[in-house]
């Protein structure tokens, strides 16, 4: 199925960069006509799970096409493994598993052929295309309906299919777009599962992009983010986490007000969601004064443990810092349709 890549590196293309990245970009702009798509994008992406966040609209698609050089870029420059996007795309696409967005399957065939076909496309000979689709369609989970036609298949069925067709070369990097759009519970699970195991004991570098951070929690130690052709961040998860302050979280019972204002009252910041408080910790002193306001406050404490940030309260903290428009990352996140096309 996937076997995993002991030494990927040793595939790569004689012109890697020193520092290893296998995605670089520099200055890269995108017009659509008059329309600035990407704006100045800047990337060093190194081998990993990756997620490209940014709502509808923001250029996510456009980067991908732009990297495995399907569509030109207006001006700037970037390779991927090594090669260069506007004039080796099909060096790219050859080492390069793409998951389009939108539906690219042949609905009047049954998936092993579809399969097997993308395999063809992308010159290999069709006996070990067909052998390969058999264990690539076991990997998605489609093994039971591998003979079963297309037009048959649910929203997740199509994206395991897919996903089929992009690891059929045994790529080195995956970049699967929006892999997790219109599916129900149980299919996206198995989706950012296999995607996870893929990176995991593969040992392959996966791009997903997102507008759900959830999703790109899940399977991602590297984050993206993309706003309006831009670049805004491009760290690790976990850097972001620890830019984050840490803050104490309390459960409480009775009295969550007079307990806020007397935190209030200890020079505390803080945070109530209902019954749950958040507290920054200051220094060691903070926990004695959350003890003390609920003594004070004739409140019980239910639960108290020191609150781990999510990508939701990054996501706040960074736009704070960058003193960006946006005011909440539903505002960035929520699916924009009037973005779209
Ligand atoms: N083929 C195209 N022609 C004209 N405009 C396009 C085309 N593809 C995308 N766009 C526009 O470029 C912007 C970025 O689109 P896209 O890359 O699809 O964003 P995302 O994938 O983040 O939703 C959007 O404003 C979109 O309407
Ligand atoms: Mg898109």
């Amino acid at each position: 199925m996937i076997e995993n890549h002991q030494d990927s590196s040793s595939k790569n293309g004689d012109n890697l960069s020193q520092e290893n990245f296998v995605i670089e970009a520099k200055g890269l702009r995108k017009m659509y006509g008059p329309h600035l798509a990407l704006d100045d994008v800047n990337l060093s992406i190194p081998s990993g799970a990756i997620g490209i966040l940014g709502p509808n609209g923001a250029g996510k698609s456009t980067l991908f096409k732009c990297l495995l050089g399907l569509i030109g870029t207006t001006s700037g420059e970037g390779t991927v493994l090594g090669y260069d996007i506007k004039t080796e795309g099909e060096k790219i696409r050859s080492r390069i598993g793409y998951m389009p967005e939108y539906n690219a399957l042949d609905s009047g065939l049954i998936a092993i052929d579809q399969v097997r076909y993308c395999g063809e496309l992308l010159g290999m000979n069709s006996k070990v295309a067909a052998q390969r689709a058999h264990e690539v369609l076991e990997y998605v989970g489609l093994k039971e309906q591998r003979y079963r036609k297309i037009e048959t298949f649910s929203t997740g069925m199509l994206q395991a299919t897919k996903l089929a067709c992009a690891l059929i070369h045994d790529p080195d990097i995956l970049i699967c777009d929006e892999p997790t759009n219109g599916l129900d519970k149980r299919a996206r699970k198995f989706m950012l599962k296999t995607l996870k195991r893929t990176v995991q004991q593969g040992n392959r570098t996966v791009l997903m992009s997102s507008h759900v951070m959830d999703d790109v929690q899940e399977v991602c130690d590297r984050i993206v983010l993309i706003h309006k052709g831009k670049i805004v961040v491009q760290r690790s998860i976990g850097e972001l986490v620890n830019q984050v302050e840490r803050e104490i979280e309390i459960m409480i019972w009775g009295g969550a007000s007079k307990m806020e204002e007397s935190l209030i009252s200890k020079n505390l910041s803080v945070r109530r969601l209902g019954r749950i408080i958040r507290i920054k910790i200051e220094d060691e002193e903070t926990i004695k004064k959350v003890l003390e306001s609920a003594v004070e406050s004739e409140v019980q404490i239910r639960q108290l443990k020191e609150y781990e940030p999510d990508l939701e309260d990054i996501f706040l903290l960074i736009m704070d810092k960058l003193g960006s428009e946006i005011k909440g990352s539903s505002e960035l996140m929520t699916p924009d349709h009037k973005g779209g096309f």
